[in-house]
């Protein structure tokens, strides 16, 4: 069913982001049918561009970027007749001016998206607000980082929230928008299994993994300002501790899912100067070999300099050791690890449940039933059991997998997460999204490691690309006796 009518107005239309996710997703959203005739689409930058350039531009932008790199003519003209361009300085007034006159009263709905620095998204707040176009139908979308601490986070909200109700702005964090991890609350919440074993009862401790074997590259001046603490762990895997340790919301509404996150990210226990050392671990990438290529390191990505940046100093790897202080997870470690340049992609929440408590097999070892929630790459589920070996002799045990293989079980694509997340902004749908009171605890957890790591000099450890990380974040897990587990 095709949504109302639209103005999406995309606040960094020739950035990177328009053009590795936004624009392919509109496309293929237009592609089935689901925007009615006369919506447009808006880039605005500060390019000097005309509509048809723009429509060009954006042509060779979904030539790369779409997964088939099959540009279907007849869809892309529809598609093209819906763009425009507005070239604006947001610090020139005058631009304002000539902004507004580009938009009549049509009673369509406006929709603000601003991927640009979150430096500027009090300012394009008012100024979209000054030139009249925010009434009770328009919403602003903000992308992450909103705020590179709590500090920074309260001025931009009490900014943006100045001029739009707290309903009408959409915080992406785009894993919300990712089928598996959604099919996180449909495993959870859909099936009567799991909830008696999900607390400190049956749980001994639960990994969340999200690795990359993608690099740096072209965005180390983002990178050394922000590190993978900000860059990962405030907010897609804060989202992914808070889904899994949740307690069950009383419907899908989305204040109902979002008051029980918020009580998560509150029981998080604070990481002191005095623990951090032995709870965190901090990584940065050296040279090395992902599936057979050779890849540099981290400070040779420095296009500024001549040589490798040999001080560069943002973390590209963070390992936690995460605690929730409520009844449900006491005791219960939440580890938690992402790192750029790591073996290969692979992002997973594994669950990993007591020992039995009495082994009647003798001296034959059993293993510890792992229930594994595969986010990407080949989504699925996965539950590791102890079973018995065939053969007349002795009791021989091994743990097998019952494999649930979604693209096996439902043979459709996967929407990108930012397909469904636009649909949720027109739609007037913020349940995917995150609220002001979740991005601001979220970060004053942050800020504490941010400030424990400071105070006690703990520098980003060397650990080879194409490796799982730095020696510390194995050493973490082996002062509790445990260890990681990559697959
Ligand atoms: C982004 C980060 O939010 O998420 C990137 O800024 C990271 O550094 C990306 O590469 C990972 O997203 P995905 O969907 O590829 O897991």
């Amino acid at each position: 069913v095709p949504v109302d009518p639209f103005d999406l107005v995309i606040f960094g239309g020739t950035g990177d982001l328009a053009r590795r996710k936004l624009l392919p997703a509109l496309y293929h959203r237009d592609q089935d049918g689901q925007f009615s005739d006369d919506s447009r689409i808006v880039a605005v930058s500060r390019q000097d561009m005309s509509d048809e350039q723009y429509a060009q531009w954006v042509r060779e932008v979904l030539e790369e970027h779409l997964p088939d790199k099959e540009l279907d003519n007849e869809v892309f003209s529809r598609f093209q007749s819906r763009l425009a361009h507005i070239q604006l300085d947001v610090d020139d007034e005058a631009g304002w001016k000539a902004f507004s006159e580009r938009f009549d009263d049509n009673g369509r709905i406006r929709a603000f998206y601003l991927a640009t620095a979150p430096s500027l998204f009090g300012k394009i707040a008012n100024g979209v607000a000054d030139a009249g176009l925010v009434d009770d139908r328009a919403r602003i979308v903000l992308e992450k980082p909103v705020g590179h601490d709590y500090e920074s986070a309260r001025e931009i909200n009490d900014a943006v929230g100045a001029r739009f109700a707290e309903s009408q702005i959409y915080r992406i964090d785009h894993y919300l928008g990712k089928e598996t991890v959604q099919n996180l609350i449909a495993l959870r919440f859909g099936n009567s299994l799991f909830e008696p074993v999900w607390g400190r009862q049956a749980v001994d401790n639960v990994q969340i993994t999200v690795a990359e074997s993608l690099g740096v590259d072209e965005r180390f001046d983002f990178y050394e300002a922000t590190g993978a603490l900000r860059d990962m762990v405030q907010n897609h895997m804060l989202q992914l501790l808070c889904l899994a340790a949740m307690e069950p919301p009383a419907s899908m509404n989305h204040d109902d899912v979002r008051n029980e996150k918020i009580k998560v990210l509150r029981s998080l226990k604070p990481i002191t100067p005095q623990e951090v050392h032995k709870v965190t671990a901090r990584g940065q990438y050296a040279a090395g070999m992902i599936d057979g290529k050779a890849v540099p390191a981290y400070g040779a990505a420095n296009k500024k300099e001549q040589a490798p940046a040999e001080d560069a100093e943002a973390e590209t790897f963070v390992a936690i050791k995460a605690e929730i202080d409520n009844w449900r997870w006491q005791g219960v470690p939440f580890y938690l690890r992402t790192g750029k340049r790591m073996a290969r992609k692979s992002s997973q929440i594994v669950v990993e449940f007591k020992p039995v408590p009495h082994s009647i097999f003798g001296e034959e070892p059993l293993q510890p039933n792992r229930l594994v929630l595969r986010l990407q790459p080949e989504e699925g589920v996965e539950m590791s059991i102890m079973t018995k070996e065939p053969g007349p002799g002795g009791f021989r045990m091994r743990s097998l997998p019952l494999n649930l293989s979604f693209s096996q079980a439902f043979e459709v694509a996967y929407p990108d997460a930012y397909e469904r997340l636009l649909m949720e902004v027109l739609r007037g749908n913020p349940a995917l999204f995150m609220r002001r009171d979740e991005v601001e605890a979220g970060w004053q957890w942050i800020d504490r490691i941010l400030e424990s790591w400071r105070l006690e000099q703990v520098e980003a450890q060397e650990y080879m690309a194409g490796s799982w990380g730095p020696t510390d974040a194995f050493v973490l897990l082996d002062r509790d006796g445990r260890r990681w587990h990559d697959n």
